[in-house]
């Protein structure tokens, strides 16, 4: 290959190694060689890069546990940007190719990670992608992790009425039951798709298979999410342990907002602060029917996860109990 110019070298290359193609992006500051080719003027003593993330999934209460976490005075996290808002979206995702200078930008400037302080951003993306795992231990492989589960089966449908609240016309057009019955061979391929983005991520056991490669169980913390949206208190005490965050009492901080119907953050005069309209939307309860289907279809998952989780010594959250007592 020696007498190609560089740019049919580089294409040839890419030919022969297509995995390749996608960088992975490391920790400059760990890398001689990395440090050799970066500007003079980059402070790796300024590196602010998270030690903790909520991985999502998405649907499961996980930007009630940011906004709570938030209110932590030890902890920063990642600013909002216009596109994807609180989430950067970054490991397994379309950012992941904007670079590590872009990642770093998502962080405010003058955030620090030493002693007891937590610089942490949350993308509920990041759970059942296929490449977070592996591109984000590549960056941040001492980081913490939380995960935030509930009922897989409302999980689901939370995220068809997500897809209904945006106006998706195959959500518009099909009841939840249809979506559920739709398969593969279905000559609207988008209603299969949609049942997959209802049905996938609620398959824990086999996602956290894929986190568990490239971390350690004590790095992670599955948070019972159904537990923080009834009682978020205890939650929250669990989450600033595991973080090796100083304990401050949640009990001054969270308020439930009868009108609402959620926790929300205290605010002054006695108010309070709630997430915005499209976190506890109100809808139709499931029903019987479509309740136990899907505690059928998530079964085999369920029992897969319990299983996981008492052999890495985590806690099982009390749906998850509930599931496997009622079906057995
Ligand atoms: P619904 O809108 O379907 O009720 P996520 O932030 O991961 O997208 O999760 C959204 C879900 O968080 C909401 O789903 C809601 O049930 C749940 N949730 C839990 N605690 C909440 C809170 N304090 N305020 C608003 N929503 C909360």
């Amino acid at each position: 290959l020696k007498w190609m110019d560089p740019l049919k070298m580089g294409i040839a290359y890419f030919q022969r190694f297509p995995d390749e193609r996608t960088p992975v992006w490391g920790n400059p500051c760990s890398d001689p060689r990395h440090l050799e080719i970066l500007s003079s003027d980059f402070n790796c003593s300024q590196l602010a890069l998270p030690n903790a993330v909520i991985v999502g999934p998405q649907k499961t209460g996980s930007t009630a546990l940011y906004a709570f976490l938030k209110l932590h005075p030890n902890v920063q996290s990642n600013v909002e940007n216009n596109v994807t808002y609180e989430e950067p979206q970054f490991f397994g995702g379309k950012a992941y190719l904007n670079g590590l200078d872009w990642y770093l930008n998502q962080f405010p400037f003058d955030s620090g990670v030493e002693g007891q302080q937590v610089l942490f951003e949350k993308s509920a993306t990041y759970f059942d992608s296929p490449d977070a795992p592996r591109q984000m231990n590549a960056l941040i492989d001492e980081a913490k992790l939380i995960i935030i589960l509930i009922n897989p089966a409302k999980r689901a449908y939370s995220w068809y009425q997500h897809m209904i609240a945006h106006k998706d016309p195959i959500a518009l057009k099909y009841s939840f039951a249809q979506v559920l019955a739709a398969t593969d061979n279905d000559s609207e391929r988008k209603l299969w798709k949609l049942r997959q983005r209802c049905i996938a991520p609620g398959r824990y056991a086999h996602h956290l298979d894929r986190w568990l490669e490239y971390y350690s169980p004590n790095r992670l913390l599955i948070v019972d999410g159904e537990q923080l949206k009834d009682d978020p208190v205890p939650v929250m005490n669990d989450v600033q342990q595991f973080l090796g965050l100083p304990l401050i009492d949640y009990k001054q901080l969270l308020k439930f907002n009868e009108h609402k119907g959620f926790y929300c953050s205290q605010a002054e005069g006695n108010k309070t602060k709630c997430l915005g309209k499209s976190k506890g939307r109100g809808y139709e309860p499931m029903g019987a029917e479509l309740t136990d289907s899907l505690a059928k279809l998530y079964l085999q998952d369920n029992i897969a996860l319990h299983k996981m989780i008492t052999k890495m010594g985590w806690r099982t959250p009390r749906w998850l109990q509930e599931q496997l007592v009622k079906l057995s």
